[in-house]
């Protein structure tokens, strides 16, 4: 991979984006690998917890690249943003957990990707913002509805109409990112939270991130109906059995 570089240790992947003299910008080239790494590679790792970070010390991911974007025409860019759409509906419907590890700059489409995934953990250096009405157009890899549902309509309407970039702090409060840490604690915390996901029944936590990602669009009585089909699927595992026969036993479960 040219843009990318995927390391693993123990379950928990580290991608990381990996175009740092442009501040990793999300060229077609880097999507397509970043599309075919989702779709084809990390289904064959034993991956549960997947870290997306940039490269380098100032961005995670600057946006989409404005210099290639500038050359489309409607039609191409039509296509580019069903792409980036495409990449983030794969983060948000593979059963891996995913981490965005917010290291720096996160603008346009790398926030974009930062929302599709489960958790956003930044470091206090990170700035956070959509400022695609600064280029004369609108978010269009998910950001608009995305944000929206992270932090409200006001507050998403504010963030896209002003193109301001807000910091990590602001971020957190707004409920936008989980936790915010200094830039040396980032890849530390990420990875004890992997590996505080790693002792849970993997089996359930795929399933409750289905229940949240697809229950949140729905009417609350759907989403109550899907919750309960979620639920009852943990029961068709082994970690079930063992959970709640280990809390019976008073010893640590040992899940698949
Ligand atoms: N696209 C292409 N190249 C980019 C880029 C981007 N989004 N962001 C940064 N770069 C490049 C710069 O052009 C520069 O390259 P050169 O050295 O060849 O000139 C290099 O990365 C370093 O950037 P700067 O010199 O600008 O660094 P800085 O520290 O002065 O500023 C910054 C950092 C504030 C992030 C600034 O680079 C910036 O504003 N970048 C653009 C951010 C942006 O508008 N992102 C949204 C893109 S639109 C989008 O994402 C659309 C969508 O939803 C589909």
């Amino acid at each position: 991979m040219e843009h990318l570089k995927f390391e693993q240790t123990n379950q928990t992947g580290l991608l990381t984006i990996n175009r740092e003299q442009a501040l990793n910008a999300l060229n077609h080239d880097l999507l397509l690998e970043l599309e075919d790494f989702l779709q084809n590679t990390l289904p064959q790792q034993d991956t549960r917890v997947l870290i997306i970070t940039g490269a380098g010390a100032k961005a995670f991911i600057a946006g989409a690249d404005i210099k290639q974007m500038q050359k489309l025409n409607h039609f191409e860019m039509l296509k580019f943003c069903d792409l980036g759409q495409k990449i983030s509906i794969l983060l948000e419907s593979i059963d891996v957990v995913t981490i965005a590890a917010v290291n720096g700059y996160a603008l346009g489409g790398g926030l974009e990707i930062a929302l599709a995934c489960d958790f956003i953990y930044a470091s206090e250096n990170a700035k956070l913002g959509l400022p695609e009405v600064s280029l004369g157009l609108i978010p269009g890899f998910g950001g608009t509805q995305r944000l929206l549902r992270a932090v409200g309509t006001r507050r998403a309407k504010e963030l896209v109409m002003t193109g301001n970039q807000i910091n990590a702090v602001e971020a957190l409060n707004i409920g936008l990112v989980n936790k915010v840490m200094p830039l040396n604690e980032l890849m530390d915390n990420c990875y004890k939270t992997a590996n505080r996901i790693h002792k849970n029944a993997f089996s359930a936590v795929t399933q409750a991130k289905r229940s949240i990602n697809n229950g949140s669009a729905l009417s609350i009585r759907d989403a109550l109906e899907l919750e309960k089909q979620c639920c009852a699927v943990c029961f068709a595992s082994v970690d079930r059995l063992e959970g709640m026969t280990a809390f019976i036993e008073k010893r640590a479960a040992q899940f698949a």
